[in-house]
């Protein structure tokens, strides 16, 4: 596999199936490690640093954690309030200033392209966590190491992806990996939010099967798994837009009595509505196992980024 080694990571379409073969390999590797001990202390000395421009809890959380695991020191910008930001210093000038500090940069911020910026401004790898509506392939990667554990392979699967589709960035790196398998997918969204006409048509170039419908039972019905998401309502420049989508697909017990068949369920979280709270203890709800994983695929990220796997 084309090594990991120093390299960034900042988009879905960076990954070949032999590169996601190895890391959902290493992933499992350090899930079975964390059941006998506390971690593995690969990355003494080494830092990375987080830095996040919008909210997170589970991807910052989890990168910290990942990386404490693995025996490395996390450094981290508070907020963007307590930090130079607040007196307008530039993203470029920010990452240049914690390349001294750091091995790693972990960013998220609301820019769309903001991480390949920051990779230009840098010669330390950057790690895209969210930019903006573009790219979160580290979520995309635990999300197939998800899929790969609940549904035992990745190969001819349907999966249903419902919600917002033009903003969800989850979503967006999602596709790409999924790709490499030739799933078939169905997009779920209210016409507003479907998914971004650019992806969808170099999708099909590929060879892809995709159904764009607004009819969450009849795709799910076909779908081995479905993947929610949350109406990104900080993405709508306005907010009148927001309240005609918001709640427009659900998950509850009433959806799933008149399903056909047991559905595994994914969601990148937060979630609003879009899954009521009594669908937790459904068997197919495997959500929060999907964050639990988190911590597992991005140890094997910084493992091999730092070319100790
Ligand atoms: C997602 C994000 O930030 O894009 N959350 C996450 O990283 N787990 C999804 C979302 O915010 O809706």
């Amino acid at each position: 596999m084309a090594s990991l080694k120093g390299k960034d990571i900042l988009h879905g379409n960076q990954f070949s199936k032999k590169d996601i073969d190895a890391i959902l390999k290493v992933a499992s590797e350090f899930e079975k490690e964390l059941k006998k001990k506390d971690g593995l202390p690969l990355l003494k000395g080494k830092i990375i640093a987080t830095l996040f421009y919008e909210p997170s809890t589970r991807t910052r959380l989890s990168f910290e954690a990942a990386m404490q695991r693995l025996g490395g020191g996390v450094i981290s910008m508070g907020s963007v309030e307590s930090s130079s930001v607040a007196k307008g210093e530039t993203l470029a000038d920010t990452i240049r200033t914690v390349s001294q500090y750091a091995d790693v940069i972990v960013l998220r911020h609301p820019r769309t392209g903001s991480a390949r910026e920051a990779a230009d401004a840098t010669p330390i790898p950057v790690i895209n966590a969210g930019d903006g509506a573009g790219q979160h392939p580290t979520q995309a990667l635990l999300d197939v190491y998800t899929i790969h554990k609940e549904l035992g392979s990745l190969k001819n699967l349907t999966i249903s992806l419902v919600g917002d589709l033009k903003n969800g960035r989850t979503v967006h790196a999602l596709v790409e990996l999924l790709s490499l398998f030739q799933s078939k997918l169905y997009f779920v969204s209210p016409g507003l939010l479907r998914m971004p006409e650019e992806i969808t048509a170099n999708l099909k170039g590929k060879g892809m099967k995709i159904v764009e419908t607004e009819d969450m039972m009849e795709a799910a019905n076909a779908s081995h798994l479905i993947y929610m998401t949350r109406i990104q309502k900080e993405r709508f420049a306005d907010l009148s837009e927001y309240e005609k989508v918001k709640g427009s697909f659900i998950i509850d017990q009433t959806f799933l009595n008149k399903l056909k068949k047991k559905i595994t369920i994914l969601h990148p979280l937060p979630r609003v509505d879009e899954i009521h709270p009594d669908v937790d203890t459904y068997s197919g709800a495997a959500y929060f196992r999907q964050m639990r994983n988190g911590v597992f695929v991005r140890m094997a990220l910084l493992a091999m980024i730092f070319g100790k796997r």
